[in-house]
């Protein structure tokens, strides 16, 4: 596999033998490209998402650390910004470790850190507490996985939440349909936060925004289908929620980096996750949690 730093060092791309290839920002240590071995982009970036730095990026797989959504009532989080800073932080390359015993079966790993020590005053002030993280995108010829290791370095105990805000790349969200969430409880964010139970497999005709918890469990995969053809299935270890998200017409228009406005047709969001109510971290105490999305 070759991995490259861009010239101003703030991306990093990976390629294996045969072909497919993932780009990851500095930035949110987000991915913001994966691509199969024609070519073919697996996930949704919007046209008008800033890569540069100024505002988390609309697309691609945007890490949400520690808190998901705000939390208002949540006294150590409730100053953060949206999803918190881990998607708003320059986080470092650590390395690469890659894997080759025959060119079919090459893969690529890029670790990325960001801990107390790195993270910027503004972020530091609003969540003062001693950590570290470390991130990791793995590339396979048909998989993309990602993991977080969040290890609390400091002397008291923190809450955290975290969440991969995966935006995956489709054709046609009307024949959408996704499955292994069956009879599972979810958040009904769209209608009160009630809490409902699913019944059959999802299927996206308006704005979506639930945070399910499945019944079956971190292993059963989340499968997305387009007209009756699997197209991802999601493995999560180690994270107990899946969030499914489409902002739908009036929600895409409204966001002002969402581009273009019909977008939300060729993406839905299988976000994993630990995101209903917190994980706590005792001094040494680490959360674990990873996805592998296969294709
Ligand atoms: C989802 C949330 O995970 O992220 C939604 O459930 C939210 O409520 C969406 O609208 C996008 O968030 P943001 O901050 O990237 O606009």
């Amino acid at each position: 596999p070759q991995v490259n730093t861009s010239h101003d060092n703030s991306r990093i791309t990976a390629v294996l033998p045969t072909g497919e290839s993932i780009e990851v920002l500095l930035y949110g240590a987000t991915v913001i490209s994966w691509k199969d071995r024609a070519g073919n982009e697996k996930l949704w970036v919007s046209e008008a998402a800033k890569l540069d730095g100024t505002k988390a990026v609309r697309g691609g797989i945007p890490l949400v650390f520690p808190v998901f959504g705000t939390a208002p009532d949540h006294a150590a989080t409730s100053q953060l910004p949206q999803h918190g800073f881990a998607r708003t932080s320059r986080w470092e390359f650590l390395g690469k470790s890659t894997s080759e015993s025959g060119p079919a079966d090459a893969s690529v790993k890029l670790d990325f850190g960001l801990s107390s020590n790195t993270l910027d005053d503004e972020a530091k002030k609003l969540w003062p507490y001693t950590f570290s993280a470390i991130y990791s995108v793995t590339l396979t010829a048909d998989s993309l996985g990602t993991g977080i290791v969040v290890t609390n370095d400091g002397d008291k105990p923190f809450e955290c939440q975290v969440l991969m805000h995966t935006y995956l790349r489709i054709k046609d969200i009307t024949q959408v349909q996704v499955t292994g969430l069956e009879d599972s409880e979810y958040v009904d964010k769209v209608d009160a936060a009630q809490v409902k139970t699913q019944s059959g497999a999802v299927t996206i005709t308006g704005e979506t925004d639930r945070v399910y918890t499945p019944a079956q469990g971190p292993a059963e995969p989340v499968v997305v289908s387009e007209a009756g053809e699997a197209v991802y299935s999601v493995v999560r270890d180690n994270l107990k929620d899946v969030v499914v998200w489409n902002p739908w017409t009036e929600k895409a228009a409204g966001i002002a980096d969402f581009a273009p406005k019909d977008g939300f047709k060729n993406m839905i969001c299988i976000e994993a996750g630990a995101v209903r109510g917190w994980t706590a971290l005792e001094p040494g105490d680490a959360l674990e949690g990873a996805q592998t999305i296969s294709i």
